[in-house]
């Protein structure tokens, strides 16, 4: 049951303290604070809005990602109030990916006709756009309010975030120009998401596969990126992707981020079946 004072940021629905959601507010706020402290020192690069409009375009990818990652973590840690910040981390993404439109509006100059155009005539622009229409309608509907208003549609409605991610990651990999190594990394990040939800709540074993299967469509995606995109031989980026560097490649560093999450399942299941034991023995 919502309570009056549920929409404050750092409590919880029974409007009770949440130190959970204080902590993700506090880091949902702080890359906007640390860019507008960067811009207030005039400590942002040569060229200041250009280097805002890639901050907030890497942070909206970060917690968009976050924000899918929810569902899985609350099942592999066996942790059911995360679900609680799921909703702060998706607006967080749309509130970013809105300020980094609205920084590259500035960036034209603030002009109406070369924005449209340019978001018309240039196809990474043109993706993003969507991603950013599709983000606000998300962040819009995503009260308990909207949630009652539709019902069983709002479900629907916000498995949209999966394509919007998808768009949004198209949109980072393709402006990246010779470097796509980050874009990737979220890309397999993203796709490790994608699997897990594909398998419906996968049990240690495939959850364990999860990881070698996410890192080798990292690799094939940093091999076609470059193949298509780029006149780099993807022989070479094939060889670089073979010799093993825990965080050289992004699909090494999926691989380790794989590893940890099934680390992380077992030593929860192992801290859960003791706490289970020390109950049944009357010694918790
Ligand atoms: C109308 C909507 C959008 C516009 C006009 C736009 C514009 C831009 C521009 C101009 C760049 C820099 C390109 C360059 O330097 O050559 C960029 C990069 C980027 N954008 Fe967008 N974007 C939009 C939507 C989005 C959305 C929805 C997201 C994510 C949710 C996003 C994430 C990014 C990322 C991650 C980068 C690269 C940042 C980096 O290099 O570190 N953008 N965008």
């Amino acid at each position: 049951m919502a309570t009056r004072n549920d929409w404050i940021p750092w409590t919880d629905h029974a409007g009770r303290f949440s130190a959970l959601k204080a902590a993700v507010f506090a880091f949902a706020l702080y890359p906007a604070l640390w860019l507008l402290l960067r811009w207030g020192m005039a400590d942002l690069g040569p060229r200041p809005l250009t280097e805002a409009i890639h901050r907030s375009g890497d942070w909206a990818v970060r917690f968009l990602v976050f924000s899918l990652a929810v569902t899985p973590a609350r099942a592999v840690l066996d942790w059911p109030r995360i679900v609680l910040v799921r909703r702060m981390l998706g607006v967080a993404a749309a509130l970013y990916a809105l300020l980094h439109l609205l920084l590259y509006v500035a960036d034209q100059k603030w002009n109406p006709w070369t924005v449209a155009s340019e978001i018309v005539l240039r196809f990474y622009l043109t993706v993003g756009f969507v991603a950013v229409l599709g983000l606000a309608a998300l962040a819009w509907t995503s009260t308990d309010g909207w949630q009652k208003r539709l019902r069983h549609r709002w479900k629907a409605l916000h498995r949209w975030a999966y394509a919007l991610a998808g768009l949004a990651l198209f949109h980072y990999a393709l402006q990246a120009k010779i470097n796509a190594s980050d874009a990737v990394f979220w890309f397999g990040i993203f796709a490790w998401l994608m699997l897990w939800r594909a398998l419906r709540r996968p049990g240690l074993w495939r959850l364990a596969a999860l990881a070698p299967a996410a890192a080798l469509i990292t690799a094939a995606t940093e091999v076609a990126w470059y193949g298509l995109a780029t006149k780099v031989p993807y022989m070479r980026v094939l060889n670089a992707n073979l010799g093993f560097d825990p965080w050289g490649r992004p699909a090494s560093q999926v691989l380790v981020l794989g590893v940890v999450v099934v680390v992380l399942a077992v030593a929860r299941k192992r801290f859960f079946f003791e706490k289970k034991n020390q109950k049944t023995l009357g010694l918790a």
